[in-house]
């Protein structure tokens, strides 16, 4: 065989077996660093040998540029859901039943209720053929390219006793951490949150462009086999042989014979779930033999030989007085529900979180209903359910407001979007205060000014925006009520230590809409000072690495203002820094200018990142792949064969670690 498909084939397997290592049984055996060096080398030779691509090789889990809506595909076997069961008696008479329709012996499997989007997938041959959506239960999406991305889910199996072709269903979910992370960057950005982490992988699994799937880091677990020959008759077999051939298999699932056994395990979960890094919402039951199975066969709903127990939500029912809306610094308008205050799980619940207009006419609210409160693993409680056999005939519908309950503007929505935004940037309050706080946080200009203290000092009319911050005086300060001396001068000093904050945190301190932490921080590296940034357009704002479309909007539209210029020189004139550290400037030259420089193999004296890095500073361009515009190769050890062999077709100069430094001495 040739030597570079040879190659190839063994990196696949061998990366297939690390990311099973790491993502199915949580015990990696290499360093990250050295599997990016593996995966990097096998992405190299792929692009160089397209006639070996595999859309199941392990570099295709970073998300294809492919952006197309789904194709609805029809399950083979219909995809049903389950019989609900709330009480013990309930479980009873499930075992009752199953043991009357039975009349022998039966095991019972006892699993956890995942709650998550449920899928089907599809193997032939060892192969992942296809995901597919549950739909309807007979149609669903064909969701495959972001399946590929869940690292969890093998592209191909282990071992050689899979049958030749069969299903495998279960849920894909996002754990807690990630959810909470994703919630935390949304809030920042003033973005609609998640109600959950079923919406939030739902919606993620959903997403047209599979890169934004694999950055999610979704995962999985299954607990159903189908197809015509099974290696055994046992569900739980069954599932521990997919467990062999690489699927994550739940390690709660337990057989049981009696009532007894089934009622320990509800009694162990319903506590021990809580610990767990993804949702469930209860504990499923399932007749362990396959042809008792299919004995029992199906109602027209649901089977026979399975049933779900769910957990009791911790529930109240209130009454819901007003709905109000918050005003953040970006202007999104946030509704809020006004309870009478109720008593749950500990503690008093006073308001739920609405999300936006969509779910408040989804639940068809209106004012003085009886509304159910729910603290599910959410960070703030919700309503879940109206009582409208309780609703008065005079109670009015709630409509979601069209003006700013601030200051009164229209408000306006992007197309697209569920989020209303109040247009009025310049007068409306909250977003002043709201503006002027975050500058002031810890990640900003850390200056000791929380938002009580913003409140005050704009209410006595010391501060319209951020730059009034800077004429403050402790004098005038000590003057309002309960500020001492000492307290005004800490203030007014930490106001002027502010000057020192480095650029990428003032950018940030701006409050850019949608220019976070991060982003802030390659704006600052792509242009060097505030004039340059200015000047750019959306065009060469989109070159920079990880700014699309709507963050180069939000940026232009930011310096098209004028009460944002001024504010920006008004803090130039106090001394704020508006361009790079000379620290940083210093290192960077233009002695790398017009060059596009790829990396490859592995290096001594630097990472690979210090080198990108050591690119950009000296004006060059790294690129990932080797073309006719490359004008270096930077190489290591290791450089694979088939690079060096196009690098040579194309007349490339391929360079050395010292070389490269020497260039940019
Ligand atoms: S078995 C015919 N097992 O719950 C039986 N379902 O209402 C097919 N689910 O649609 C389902 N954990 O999305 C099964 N351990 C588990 C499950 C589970 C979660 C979901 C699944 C299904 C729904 C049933």
């Amino acid at each position: 065989m040739d030597q570079t498909k040879q190659r190839i084939e063994a990196l696949r397997e061998e990366l297939d077996k690390h990311n099973y290592d790491y993502y199915v049984l949580s015990n990696p055996t290499i360093s990250d660093f050295e599997f990016d060096k593996k995966l990097q080398e096998l992405s190299d030779l792929e692009t160089l040998h397209p006639e070996f691509f595999d859309p199941n090789s392990p570099t295709q889990r970073v998300g294809s540029d492919i952006n197309k809506s789904f194709k609805q595909v029809s399950h083979k076997y219909p995809m049903l859901s389950l019989g609900n069961t709330y009480t013990k008696d309930e479980v009873t008479d499930f075992y009752n039943r199953v043991q009357k329709g039975l009349n022998d012996d039966f095991e019972i499997v006892c699993e956890l209720k995942y709650d998550g989007t449920s899928i089907s997938l599809t193997y032939i041959n060892g192969e992942l053929t296809q995901a597919i959506t549950r739909g309807d239960g007979v149609q669903g999406d064909d969701v495959t390219a972001n399946v590929r991305t869940i690292r969890s889910i093998p592209l191909r199996l282990q071992g050689n006793d899979y049958p030749f072709e069969f299903e495998i269903r279960g849920e894909i979910l996002m754990p807690w951490s990630v959810f909470d992370a994703l919630n935390k960057e949304r809030e920042e950005q003033e973005e609609a949150l998640f109600a959950n982490p079923r919406n939030a992988g739902s919606g993620t699994l959903k997403q047209q462009d599979p890169k934004i799937v694999a950055s999610r880091k979704l995962d999985s677990y299954l607990y159903y086999m189908l197809g015509e020959d099974l290696p055994t008759d046992g569900h739980y077999e069954n599932l521990m042989k997919a467990k062999e051939w690489g699927f994550k298999i739940s390690d709660a699932m337990r057989k049981c014979k009696t009532l007894e056994e089934i009622f320990e395990y509800i009694a162990y979960w319903d506590v021990e779930r809580k610990n767990l890094p993804v949702a469930t919402d209860g504990i499923v039951l399932k007749v362990n033999s396959l042809t008792q199975q299919r004995n029992l066969g199906f109602t027209s709903k649901f089977p026979r030989w399975a049933i779900a127990y769910k957990f009791q939500a911790e529930k109240a029912v209130t009454t819901l007085e007003s709905v109000s809306y918050q005003v953040g610094r970006t202007g999104a308008v946030t509704p809020v529900a006004n309870l009478k205050p109720v008593k749950l799980s500990g503690t008093t619940v006073k308001r739920a979180s609405l999300y936006n207009e969509d779910y408040i006419n989804q639940l068809d609210l209106h004012i003085n209903d009886q509304v159910y409160v729910e603290k599910g693993g959410e960070i703030i409680p919700k309503i879940t359910a109206v009582d409208t056999s309780k609703r008065g005939i005079f109670d009015d519908k709630i409509f979601f407001t069209k003006v700013c309950p601030e200051c009164g503007t229209p408000l306006v929505k992007d197309e697209g979007e569920a989020i209303y935004y109040c247009p009025n940037d310049i007068s409306c309050p909250p977003q002043i205060k709201g503006r002027i706080e975050h500058f002031c946080t810890r990640k900003a200009m850390n200056i000791a000014c929380g938002p009580e203290t913003v409140e005050l000092l704009y209410n006595a009319g010391f501060i319209k925006n951020v730059a009034d911050l800077y004429s403050l005086r402790w004098q005038d300060v000590s003057r309002l009520e309960r500020w001492a001396e000492k307290s005004a001068r800490n203030l007014v000093d930490s106001i002027q230590a502010s000057a020192n904050v480095p650029y990428e945190k003032v950018l940030f301190a701006l409050g850019i809409r949608y220019v976070g932490e991060t982003v802030a921080k390659k704006l600052a590296r792509a242009f060097p000072n505030i004039d340059a940034l200015k000047a750019a357009s959306v065009e060469t704002l989109i070159q920079v690495d990880e700014i699309g479309d709507r963050i180069a909007q939000s940026i232009v539209k930011y310096f098209s203002e004028d009460s944002n210029q001024e504010v920006i020189d008004r803090l130039r004139e106090v001394g704020l820094k508006f361009e790079l550290s000379e620290d940083v400037m210093a290192q960077r030259t233009d002695k790398l200018n017009g060059l596009t420089i790829v990396i490859s193999g592995t290096f001594e004296k630097h990472s690979r990142d210090e080198y990108k890095d050591m690119i950009e500073q000296n004006g060059g361009k790294n690129s990932g792949s080797i073309s006719s515009k490359t004008s270096y190769i930077l190489a290591g050890d290791n450089m694979g064969p088939a690079k060096l062999e196009k690098a040579e077709k194309l007349g490339v100069s391929i360079i050395g670690e010292d070389e490269f430094l020497e260039m940019i001495k």
